[in-house]
């Protein structure tokens, strides 16, 4: 194993294209998008002007599980903040589908975003279906502000009018895996963003 390389099995490995964003690249841009939210929340609570000591209840993330699992699990620690988290289980692309099929809930939903800064967190903006879904959620509820954040961007054409307020990449219109994102429930624990390889 190479110091700067990490060893993948070869069963593990074998049908996936080339990576697309590596493992420091990813850590180095988590680290700045973690920053950035942080200053921005903590604007927001300053035009609040609330009591510091119910900061706790103020800022609320919100992933969409189960893509957002390891991104939100790094960016979380980039986020010197007293937050709380809530999750969202959204399912779009069926079994070994690599389209969007529009999504839909599964699981109990949050009921307590009223009045709070929520921050809704996903690994990929695609067809928008997603984040157009949980938005609508979360805007019934009157948040004190809503911003969603996502790692990749991909640049195709919406299927829902919807755009992120923090984004760490854009990417090509290829279909991707690793650092939470999955094909058929695998390769979310790749550490770097690869294309997969089809056919
Ligand atoms: P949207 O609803 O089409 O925007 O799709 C967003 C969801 O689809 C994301 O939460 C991902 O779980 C999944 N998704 C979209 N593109 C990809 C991809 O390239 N690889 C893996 N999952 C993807
Ligand atoms: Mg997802």
């Amino acid at each position: 194993m190479g110091s700067g390389g990490r060893y993948h099995p070869a069963h593990m490995v074998r049908g996936l294209g080339r990576v697309l964003i590596d493992r420091e690249r990813i850590a180095s841009r988590v680290r700045e998008m973690g920053l950035q939210l942080s200053s921005e929340l903590e604007a927001e609570l300053a035009r609040d002007g609330a009591d510091p000591s119910n900061h706790a209840d103020r800022i609320v993330l919100l992933p969409i599980l189960a893509g957002a699992l390891v991104f939100t699990a790094d960016l979380i620690r980039e986020m010197p903040l007293r937050l709380s988290m809530r999750m969202v289980t959204v399912s779009s692309y069926a079994g070994q589908a690599t389209t969007s099929r529009g999504a839909a809930f599964r699981g109990a939903l949050p009921q307590d975003l009223g009045g709070r800064h929520v921050v809704v967190i996903d690994d990929i903006l695609d067809s928008g279906q997603t984040l157009a879904l949980v938005k609508g959620l979360v805007l019934q509820q009157n948040p004190a502000s809503l911003r969603l954040c996502v790692l990749l961007d991909k640049q195709v054409a919406r299927k829902a009018d919807i755009h992120a307020n923090l984004v760490g990449f854009q990417i090509p219109d290829e279909f991707v895996v690793g650092y939470g994102l999955d094909y058929d429930g695998y390769y979310r624990n790749l550490p770097e963003i690869r294309v997969l390889e089809v056919g």
